[in-house]
This record gives C-alpha cells, structure tokens and sequence, in this order.
C-alpha cells in the first residue's frame, strides 16, 4: 500500500511539472514572407520578414538551412553530409553561391536570443526544384600550369550552350572562350587560389531558357602532371632511380614520388618526396621501374600518368655451380644408372652369355684323370688329357668349326 501510494505522488508531481514547464514555453511564430532571387546564376539571395506579433523586448536571430534536394522531408535524413549549409545570424536576409543541380529546400527558422521562456519556431520553407533539362553529364577536370581543361558529355542537343564559371573569391561570371564540343579549356591565372569553383552551363532547349550550375573543389585538386621520365644510373654501389618530371608549378613539398620497380622479379614500392630513389644494387639481378608523381594532399590533389618501365641489368645465378654440384650432377648420375640397369636387364643374353656349369667341366676332367691311370703304364704320354669321345648320332657330322665353349644343348647330348 504504501509503495503504491509513493508511486502516484512521483507521477502527479511530475505531471504538474511539465504543466506548468509547458505553460511558459510556446514556440515563436516562424519567419514571414522567404523568397528567393538569384543575384547570379550562382548567387542565391535569400530574404524574410520578422514574425509578426513579437514582444517590443524580444530578440530572435535566424537559423537558414540550404539542403541539396528539392525534397524537404530528406533534410533531417542527411544532416550528418556536406549537402547541407546551415548559418546562424541576426540579419533578414542571406546570401550564398550554390549550385542548382539538385534543385534546393531553403528554411528559416526563428530563435529566441533573449525573448522569456520561448521555443525556436516551425521552420519557413521554400523548394527550387532542379533544372528542367541536365544540359550535361560526366563532367571532369585536368589542371595544369594555369590552365583548367574541362569536359563533359552530352545527350541534348543545345546549338547556343554556354559555359561560364565564378569562384567564391571573385564573384565575376566569367565566359569560357576556347569552346570546342564537350570541351573547354580555362585560362586564368587565378585559378590556383581558388578553393572552390562555380560552372554555369546555360542554353535555349525547346524554347525555354535553362541554367545548370555546378560547384566543384578548387582547381588543385584536379591537378594533372604531365607524364616523367625515369632513368637509371649505377652511383658507386648503388642505383639512383631518377625522376625527370616537367617544370614544377608548385611547391617542391607539395609533390611525392611513386617508385614501383622490380628485383629479379621481386615487386618493390616505394612513395617517397625525393625523386631519386637509391637502392643498394645486386648485380646479379634484373631492374625494372616506373615512377609516377603524385600531388600531395598538402597541395591538393592529383597524379601524373606513369612513366615508360625502364631496365637495368641482366638476371644472373650466382649460386649456379653449387646447384650442379648438390643437385643437378647426382640427378644425371642417377638417371644414367637406372638407365644401364634396365638396359642391362633387358640384354643380359647378349652381354652375360651363359657359362657352362663348372661341375660337368671337372667332372669330365675327373672321369679322365681315372682313365689315365690305367693307362699310364701302357701310354707314354698318358699324361696328356684325352677327352671323351662324343656319342654323336651317325648321320650327324661335327662340324670343324665348333665353338670352343660348348652351348646348352651341347651339354645335354654329352649326358645323353
Ligand atoms: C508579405 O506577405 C504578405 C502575405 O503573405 C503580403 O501581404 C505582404 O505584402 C508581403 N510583404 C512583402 C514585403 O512582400
Ligand atoms: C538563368 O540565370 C539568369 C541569370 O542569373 C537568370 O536571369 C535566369 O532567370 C535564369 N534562368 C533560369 C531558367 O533559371
Ligand atoms: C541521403 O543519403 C542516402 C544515403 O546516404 C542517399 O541514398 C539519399 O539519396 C540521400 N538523400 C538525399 C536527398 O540526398
Ligand atoms: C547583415 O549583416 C552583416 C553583418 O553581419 C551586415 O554587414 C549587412 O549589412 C547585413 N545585411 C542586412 C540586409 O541587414
Ligand atoms: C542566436 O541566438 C543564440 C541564443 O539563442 C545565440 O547563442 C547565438 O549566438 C545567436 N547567433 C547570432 C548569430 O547572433
Ligand atoms: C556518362 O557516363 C556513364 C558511365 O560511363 C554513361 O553510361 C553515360 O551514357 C554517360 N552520359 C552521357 C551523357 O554520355
Ligand atoms: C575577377 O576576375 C576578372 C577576370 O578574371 C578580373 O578582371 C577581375 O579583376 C577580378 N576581380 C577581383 C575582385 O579579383
Ligand atoms: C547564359 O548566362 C550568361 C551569364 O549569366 C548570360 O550572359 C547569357 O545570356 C546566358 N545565355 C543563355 C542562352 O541563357
Ligand atoms: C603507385 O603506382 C602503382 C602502379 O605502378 C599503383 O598501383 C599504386 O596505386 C600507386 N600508388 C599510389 C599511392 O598512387
Ligand atoms: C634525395 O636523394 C639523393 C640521392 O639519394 C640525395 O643525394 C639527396 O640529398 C636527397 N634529397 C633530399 C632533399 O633529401
């Protein structure tokens, strides 16, 4: 009972808290009349009034939202990305150069500076949709010396199509001269102090006029390098890898060196702000290495194309006769001793042919040695070996020519 009891009185106070919390704070009236104008095509002017039925004592300041999308339900969506610009000020109007290729939701909302317990207002909102026709697409840039070569595609046809640019800096619209078909080339002095870029591509489609603007980084960070060169010279024990590159525009700190070289087919890379890259040298090994220049985040951003592979040396093997010796000798050697003793195998008739047993030799020697003692009395020379007379069937004549080693069959007939 008693928890229950505590429990209502903790609800009660908290609710008469927010009561009396809610009474004070009522949100302000939000901003009147917001329009729109564009100064240039780039420069969007925005004003407002001051909402009506304001105390004499209560000071507002304004917060405007430009998000890129015509769609003002996305804005909370996307906060947290560089689409949204958001400013805090005192004044009835602002002014900002932005581009239009999203189309835009602009808002105003309304704080309280120093205005009692008052909340800040429902925002005021206006939407620009984007422009009816993309006049073009795949835009890109190459920087260099001065010099802003800029590209596009096109599916519109647009026979008056202008191409124009400003920077923050300068607030200038300035006209691309050198006009060719999905190209123009921008020469401007100015152009590497720039941290950001304004592009108006502007025409008559159908009838209708159409401005597309676009906003890009400043024009270092499409810095193009023209393509070096790379040579390789043998300095002492080592080898100095050395870039040629094209006069340097800016700063030395601003550039890196992106050695990728090869030893005895070993892939090596080095990044590196000396454009010499010394390495001790094997000369036993092949070198090949290309170099490509960087542009530094320091500076901005870019790269150069990479340059032709360039050799040095020629792929040698030290170790050669230490391999003969431990590897390739014994596997000959080997080889050629299976080899004798298959041969040996298959032809053993021919190379080993048969001996007659040495049993019957002597046995035969044996039987004549008796025979001579029988008649070593009657013979003088019955100490000479007489050998046995061969059993020889009648018709068959011994040739004179008879091998001395008696052959296999031979020896059978001697049994017989
Ligand atoms: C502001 O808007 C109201 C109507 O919404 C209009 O009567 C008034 O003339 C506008 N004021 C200005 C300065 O445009
Ligand atoms: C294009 O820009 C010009 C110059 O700022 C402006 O006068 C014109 O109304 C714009 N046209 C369109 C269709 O936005
Ligand atoms: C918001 O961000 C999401 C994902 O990052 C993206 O898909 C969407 O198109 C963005 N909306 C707008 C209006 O930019
Ligand atoms: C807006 O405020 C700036 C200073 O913050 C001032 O220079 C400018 O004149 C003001 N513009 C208007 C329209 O009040
Ligand atoms: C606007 O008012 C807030 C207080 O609500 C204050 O913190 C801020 O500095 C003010 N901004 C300007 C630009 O006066
Ligand atoms: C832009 O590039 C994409 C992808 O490369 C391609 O599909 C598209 O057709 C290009 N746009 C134009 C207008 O050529
Ligand atoms: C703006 O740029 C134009 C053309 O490049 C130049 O003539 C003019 O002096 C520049 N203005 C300023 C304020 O830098
Ligand atoms: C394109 O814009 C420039 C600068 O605002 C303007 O001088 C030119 O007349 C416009 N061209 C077309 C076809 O709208
Ligand atoms: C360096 O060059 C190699 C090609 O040789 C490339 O694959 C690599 O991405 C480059 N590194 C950088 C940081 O650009
Ligand atoms: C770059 O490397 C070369 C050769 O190794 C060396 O002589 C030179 O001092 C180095 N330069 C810098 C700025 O380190």
């Amino acid at each position: 009972m008693f928890r229950v009891w505590d429990v209502s009185l903790m609800i009660c106070f908290s609710l008469s808290l927010m009561f009396v919390g809610g009474e004070g704070e009522s949100e302000l009236p939000p901003p009147r009349n917001l329009t729109f104008t564009w100064e240039t095509p780039f420069e969007l002017h925005l004003t407002w009034e001051k909402p009506k039925d304001l105390e004499p004592d209560c000071k507002v300041n304004y917060t405007v939202d430009v998000h890129h999308s015509q769609d003002c339900s996305e804005r909370d969506k996307n906060k947290s990305q560089d689409r949204q610009v958001s400013r805090r000020i005192k004044n009835l109007s602002f002014k900002l150069d932005i581009s239009n290729e999203n189309g835009l939701c602009i808002s105003v909302t309304v704080n309280p500076e120093n205005c009692g317990i008052k909340r800040q207002s429902r925002p005021s909102e206006i939407s620009i949709p984007p422009p009816s026709v993309r006049l073009v697409e795949n835009r890109s840039f190459e920087y260099s010396h001065n010099r802003m070569k800029c590209t596009w595609e096109s599916d519109v046809y647009v026979p008056d199509l202008g191409f124009y640019y400003s920077s923050d800096q300068n607030k200038t619209v300035v006209k691309c001269n050198q006009m060719k078909t999905g190209e123009c080339v921008i020469h401007d002095t100015i152009l590497k102090d720039m941290t950001e870029m304004f592009y108006l591509f502007n025409g008559t489609v159908n009838g209708q006029p159409v401005n597309n603007t676009f906003m890009t980084k400043g024009p270092t960070t499409f810095v193009k390098l023209d393509k070096p060169q790379l040579t390789i010279q043998k300095v002492g024990h080592d080898l100095h890898f050395q870039t040629h590159g094209s006069l340097l525009e800016f700063k030395p700190h601003c550039y890196k060196y992106n050695f990728t070289f090869s030893k005895c087919n070993e892939e090596k890379q080095v990044i590196q702000s000396n454009e010499t890259l010394t390495v001790e040298h094997d000369s036993n090994c092949k070198y090949r290495a290309r170099v490509q220049i960087i542009f530094s985040d320091k500076c901005g951003d870019g790269k150069s194309d990479l340059s032709d592979e360039v050799e040095y040396g020629e792929d040698r093997y030290p170790n050669l006769p230490v391999l003969l010796a431990f590897i390739i000798i014994p596997l000959i050697v080997s080889c050629c001793l299976i080899f004798s003793l298959v041969l040996l195998r298959r032809h053993k008739d021919i190379i080993f042919p048969k001996i007659p047993e040495p049993t019957l030799i002597f046995k035969d020697m044996l039987i004549n040695n008796i025979r001579m003692a029988e008649d070593l009395r009657s013979t003088a020379d019955g100490r000479l070996y007489i050998p046995f007379e061969e059993i020889v069937e009648s018709r068959i004549s011994l040739e004179p020519e008879t091998p001395l080693i008696p052959t296999a069959t031979d020896m059978a007939f001697k049994k017989v």
